[in-house]
């Protein structure tokens, strides 16, 4: 059981990390640092390592762990764009800017989630601890709206409808119900507690969790 310092400037991570990591008896503490860069890299681990490098020299005792998180939102049709620029995506294109960009699909590509609006959100937790740098990886897969719908949630849920899943919390096939589903509304139109069965940060931590679990 440790002391886990979590570099975040986001206030609502910082209690989900507690939420997950406290009840098995570790202690999730928040770090701020000034001057964090974020590097140019085209996939999110290699920016958390990045981060995780550059603020290790801010933990107060060198025993104490240190845990970043990333995410970002991956469309199929963009090549993977905005992926991990979708801080800057959003502040700039925002959500219809992103829509704009897929006009051009065709109709029927709409309501397909097998076409070219599919698109996944992914998030990595990089925990660096005295024993070596663990790295937990969640995903979420769907497709992107034919508009946005919506007034909840944060960033590009107005335009994300997730993937059924099915009663294991598993991506169920295209075209079958789920027992998991927001029927065909995106992130921005159900509740937090409906978001959260499909969260890839919460599967980013609990993949960590199970790494943890297999190193110690
Ligand atoms: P962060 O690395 O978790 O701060 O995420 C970077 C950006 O990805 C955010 O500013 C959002 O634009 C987008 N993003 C990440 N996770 C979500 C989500 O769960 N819903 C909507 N947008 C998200």
């Amino acid at each position: 059981m440790a002391r886990i310092h979590f570099l975040t400037g986001n206030e609502g991570k910082l209690v989900e990390a507690v939420h997950h990591l406290g009840p098995l008896g570790h202690e999730v503490v928040h770090l701020s640092v000034d001057g964090i860069i974020e590097p140019q890299a085209d996939d999110l681990e290699t920016i958390a390592r990045s981060k995780l490098e550059q603020a290790r020299a801010h933990l107060p005792n060198p025993d104490d762990w240190l845990m970043v998180e990333d995410a970002g939102l991956f469309v199929e049709a963009l090549d993977g764009f905005p992926g991990v620029y979708s801080s800057y995506a959003l502040s700039t294109l925002g959500n219809h800017g992103l829509l704009r960009l897929l006009e051009h699909l065709q109709s029927e590509d709409l309501h397909v989630e097998a076409g070219l609006r599919r698109a996944e959100f992914k998030a990595v937790a990089a925990l660096m601890t005295p024993e070596g740098v663990f790295i937990g990886e969640g995903s979420c897969l769907g497709r992107i709206a034919p508009a946005v719908d919506g007034e909840g949630g944060f960033g590009f849920d107005p335009v994300f409808i997730p993937r059924d899943l099915d009663l294991a919390g598993e991506p169920a096939d295209i075209g079958v119900q789920g027992e998991v589903s927001t029927h065909g509304r995106t992130f921005a139109a159900v509740d937090m507690d409906l978001k959260g069965k499909f969260s890839h940060r919460t599967r980013a931590l609990a993949d960590l969790l199970t790494q943890l679990g297999t190193a110690e």
